[in-house]
């Protein structure tokens, strides 16, 4: 096991460059599996749960090259049992089941287990592809899915306790893309993830039209072809760098992000008194002498992403009066709160609402990270603290960062990896 010790202090400079999405690639990936032709898809991000989901692949029967970004897929055979050691490595592995489905008319998929970020359930994807004609047990751990008549398309409302769901809407529309008939899916999500899922249905053969609005509309086809596609830069990654900008950066450039997919961020960092510049996929912001604490509520897009509550509440510890955090899509997702509080915050949690009363400084400390976003909240914590930090747990930063510690050192970032 590995930790990353940071030195804070060090003053960000420059410009760094902003990976493929891992939860656009990890979809697109799946999506691989509706056709018997090859695919290739760029700019894979290489983080562990990419690396997961091409193992899920191969062990389907899939073909799979890897050569650094570029991931060829060909699933011309293919069985339709994930197995459980690799799957219960990473919830997503998920939605290899609505394109099993589609493709083999059954599927065999692990129930996830409990997750550090809270409660979540699998209800709405499987109430989806039930409605489409879909047969669901649930035996040995595993759900069993069947559609021995097929699947039909029907309009479908995916809308649950906390919102629509990013797989759900995925597994969905990957299942009904070869189903008979039309399939409207009401109450989708629009996270740009699913849209460009969509793009690359759309250029294996589907035929998908509303993809970031509420109302999805898929006409199923006979078949898909095989297709090329790049990835679009990963959102919370360009994320986590502006706020480790707005954190600890004279002056920091973000470059290839999609400025459009930032824009809550962008609104909550202005309403703080953050000056941010966009120059076509160029982001560049820095430290202000007299950012105000400010209120944010998650929810889905267009809505401010979950994915950067973690490192927003880190940005917040240190800036002077009171922020008020409210998590709306997963309410236990806090785990950072009392790490960082180890570290001289002053965060208390209410319920689902995070109360932050800014301090002058942290203090470096050992921490624990304990789910992804969360590790990536006490690096952004670990760099304008005094003192060291000690990150244990790192594999969870490595799931979905590529290199950060790398990237962050670019910028003239303080860090070193040592065994733990
Ligand atoms: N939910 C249900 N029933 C379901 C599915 C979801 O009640 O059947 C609830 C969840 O418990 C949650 C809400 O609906 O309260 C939204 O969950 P969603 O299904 O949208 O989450 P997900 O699709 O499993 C993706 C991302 C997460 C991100 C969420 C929300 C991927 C691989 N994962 O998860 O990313 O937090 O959407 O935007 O795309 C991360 O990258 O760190 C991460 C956790």
């Amino acid at each position: 096991m590995e930790k990353l010790v940071v030195t804070g202090g060090a003053e960000l400079n420059g410009s760094i460059s902003v990976s493929g999405s891992k939860n656009a690639s990890l979809p697109i990936l799946a999506a691989t599996l509706l056709t018997r032709e090859p695919c290739t898809i760029r700019r894979v991000p290489d983080v562990s749960d990419t690396n997961y989901m091409l193992q899920i692949l191969r062990s389907l029967g899939a073909e799979v090259e890897r050569a650094s970004g570029t991931v060829t897929v060909c699933a011309e055979n293919i069985h339709a049992d994930a197995p459980y050691d690799l799957v219960r490595k990473m919830r997503a592995s998920i939605c290899v089941m609505g394109p099993l489905l589609a493709r083999l008319l059954e599927a065999r998929v692990s129930l996830p287990g409990g997750c550090v970020i809270g409660d979540r359930p699998v209800d709405l994807h499987l109430k989806g592809l039930a409605e489409l004609g879909a047969d669901v047990s649930v035996a040995g751990g595993d759900i069993i899915i069947k559609a021995e008549n097929g699947l039909h398309g029907k309009r479908v409302h995916l809308f649950g306790k906390h919102g629509p769901t990013v797989l759900g809407t995925d597994n969905l529309i990957m299942a009904a893309t070869l189903a008979k008939g039309t399939t409207i899916i009401e109450e989708a999500a629009c996270e740009p993830e699913v849209t460009d899922l969509v793009e690359f249905l759309n250029r294996m053969g589907a035929k998908i039209h509303g993809a970031g609005t509420r109302t999805i509309t898929i006409e199923g086809v006979g078949q898909l072809h095989g297709a090329d596609h790049t990835v679009i830069p990963d959102r919370i990654e360009a994320g986590t760098f502006v706020i480790a900008a707005a954190m600890a950066g004279k002056k920091v450039t973000v470059r290839r992000a999609r400025a459009e997919h930032l824009e809550s961020l962008f609104t909550v960092l202005r309403e703080s008194g953050y000056k941010i510049d966009v120059d076509g996929d160029r982001i560049t912001t820095g430290r202000i002498d007299n950012p105000t604490g400010c209120e944010l509520i998650t929810e889905p897009y267009p809505g401010f992403p979950t994915d950067m509550q973690a490192q927003l509440t880190s940005l917040f510890a240190t800036v002077p009066g009171i922020s008020v955090v409210t998590e709306k899509i997963f309410p236990q997702r806090f785990m950072h709160v009392a790490e960082l509080n180890r570290m001289g915050a002053n965060i208390q949690l209410e319920g689902a609402t995070a109360i932050i009363k800014g301090v002058k400084k942290l203090s470096g400390a050992p921490v624990m990270a304990s789910d992804l976003r969360a590790s990536a909240a006490l690096v952004l914590a670990g760099l304008c603290a005094d003192g060291e930090t000690e990150i244990n747990r790192l594999y969870h930063i490595d799931r979905g960062y590529e290199h950060i510690d790398e990237k962050l050192m670019e910028l003239g970032a303080n860090m070193r990896r040592e065994k733990a």
